[in-house]
């Protein structure tokens, strides 16, 4: 039967990186799995290395070693060009801030994976618009981000995560800088695009509740992935 093959997985996967010339090893032996549409947590003390490993399987950052297979794709035999284009593709991404360019429009920032995505410029903003209009904020398209709340600027972002409809969501603490009631609409709002539209959602959490929302747990110590309840 196919689908027995995860969307994603890791095995075996370090990463050191070199201190003023000391070496420090932050990741050991990870390895994961995650499946369509599923949303798996990970949690972990500060300092852990839950932003390393999702860097990595975000392919913002290589590893020095281990197996990856994304979509099908082993990722160790890629280059940076090749890289890029599959992450383009094929993930979005959630940071704890927010990251968007503060000159340009919410729709402007929706549409940036687009661009870098040779999306025709007519598809692109009849999209962006639809992608705000399903995170409510359809009267904010022409606001910069210095206009909008905390939470309105984690929603154009979530927008601009879905905008090439990956395959895969990566979320750091993508609600650390919210408040409960936003933070919570933003957690339903990653839930459902894995429920109706079969993404997979990975997030890194220090927040129970999240954690207890998604479907697996993964806690990182001593540099090594764990199962949690
Ligand atoms: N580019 C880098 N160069 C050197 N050290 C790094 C680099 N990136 C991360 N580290 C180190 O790796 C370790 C893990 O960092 P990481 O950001 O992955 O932790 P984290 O679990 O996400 O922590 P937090 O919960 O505080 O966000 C830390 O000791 C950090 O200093
Ligand atoms: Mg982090």
């Amino acid at each position: 039967m196919r689908g027995a093959e995860p969307l994603l997985r890791v095995g075996g996967l370090h990463k050191s990186f070199t201190v003023d010339g000391r070496h420090l090893p932050v990741l050991t032996d990870c390895s994961l799995e995650v499946g369509r549409g599923e949303v798996v947590a990970i949690v972990g003390r500060s300092g852990s290395g839950k932003s390393t490993l999702l860097n990595m399987i975000g392919l913002l950052d290589a590893a020095d070693g281990g197996e990856h297979v994304f979509d099908g794709v082993d990722v160790t035999r890629l280059g940076e060009g090749g890289r890029a284009r599959l992450r383009n593709a094929g993930i979005g991404f959630v940071f704890q801030t927010f990251h968007l360019l503060e000159r340009r429009t919410a729709l402007a920032n929706v549409c940036v994976p687009m661009v870098l995505g040779g999306v025709p410029a007519s598809r692109r903003r009849a999209h962006g618009r639809r992608l705000l209009e399903s995170v409510g904020l359809q009267d904010r398209i022409t606001s910069r981000p210095h206009q909008l709340s905390g939470g309105e600027q984690q929603r154009v972002a979530l927008a601009r995560a879905l905008s090439m409809e990956p395959a895969m969501v990566l979320a750091d603490e993508p609600t650390g800088a919210l408040d409960g009631t936003t933070s919570d609409q933003i957690i339903e709002q990653l839930l459902a695009q894995a429920r109706t539209r079969g993404t997979a959602v990975v997030i890194v959490t220090h927040e129970p509740s999240v954690a207890a929302a998604a479907d697996r747990r993964i806690a990182i110590e001593e540099g090594r992935t764990r199962p949690v309840g």
